[in-house]
């Protein structure tokens, strides 16, 4: 049976972005980066390990999507990362991000497959090239969701900021995650995350 993919019919198709974007218009495209550095708990060698990855992401723009009098601009995004050297990729996201033009703000809203979902929000004005985003544990609004094993101790998010550069036309992000987790005693680490990415279409 044919299928096909893309946003519901309720909203415009996938399309070509302009100003109503705002900030996000410059992420619109595949991107592709090498430098990917991530700092996480490793239960192989039962200690936080450095892991290097490359890195490649998709951002497809739609829009609008009307809450009401709320009006969204949004890029549908699909990233896979590997380790540097493995062909099997080891981590997965695919989410939403949006710009309301109306409040300046941006939310990224999105999942890894380990069962946990994070919404997270953010300030900027349309010509922004640079923008920060967080999310935090119990918000209602911009908050964190994982699955009970997770939640209930073995690794249980605290918080959650990402910061963006988009100056000099590449995409570089640095992203925390604090975790709670039982292998440390209960206490947080830091599960960081960075990449640079160039524009490949
Ligand atoms: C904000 C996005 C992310 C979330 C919510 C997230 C969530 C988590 C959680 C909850 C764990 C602990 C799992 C456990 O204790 O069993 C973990 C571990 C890990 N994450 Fe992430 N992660 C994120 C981003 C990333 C990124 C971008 C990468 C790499 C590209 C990555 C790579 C890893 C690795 C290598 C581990 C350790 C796995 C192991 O050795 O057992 N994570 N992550």
């Amino acid at each position: 049976m044919a299928t096909t993919f893309g946003p519901p019919a309720h909203m415009a198709a996938f399309t070509d972005v302009d100003e109503r974007w705002g900030p996000l218009a410059k992420l619109a495209g595949q991107w592709a980066g090498d430098k990917g550095r991530d700092f996480s708990f490793s239960y192989g060698e039962k200690k936080d390990t450095e892991n290097l990855y490359r890195e490649e992401i998709t951002f497809d723009p739609f829009g609008p999507v009307d809450n009401g009098k709320q009006s969204l601009f949004g890029l549908d995004y699909r990233m896979k990362a590997w380790r540097i050297g493995a062909d099997d990729f080891f981590h997965m996201e695919v989410g939403y991000w949006l710009w309301e033009p109306a409040t300046g703000t941006l939310h990224r809203c999105f999942m890894v497959p380990r069962s946990t979902t994070i919404v997270a929000e953010g300030k900027a004005a349309a010509g922004d090239t640079g923008f920060k985003l967080s999310a935090k544990q119990g918000s209602p609004t911009n908050g964190i969701l994982s699955n009970s094993y997770l939640y209930d101790g073995a690794a249980k998010s605290t918080g959650y900021e990402l910061e963006v550069d988009l100056s000099g036309g590449t995409y570089a992000y640095k992203e925390d995650l604090v975790l709670a987790m039982a292998s440390h005693g209960g206490a947080e680490m830091h599960h960081t995350d960075e990449n640079t990415l160039q524009k490949v279409s």
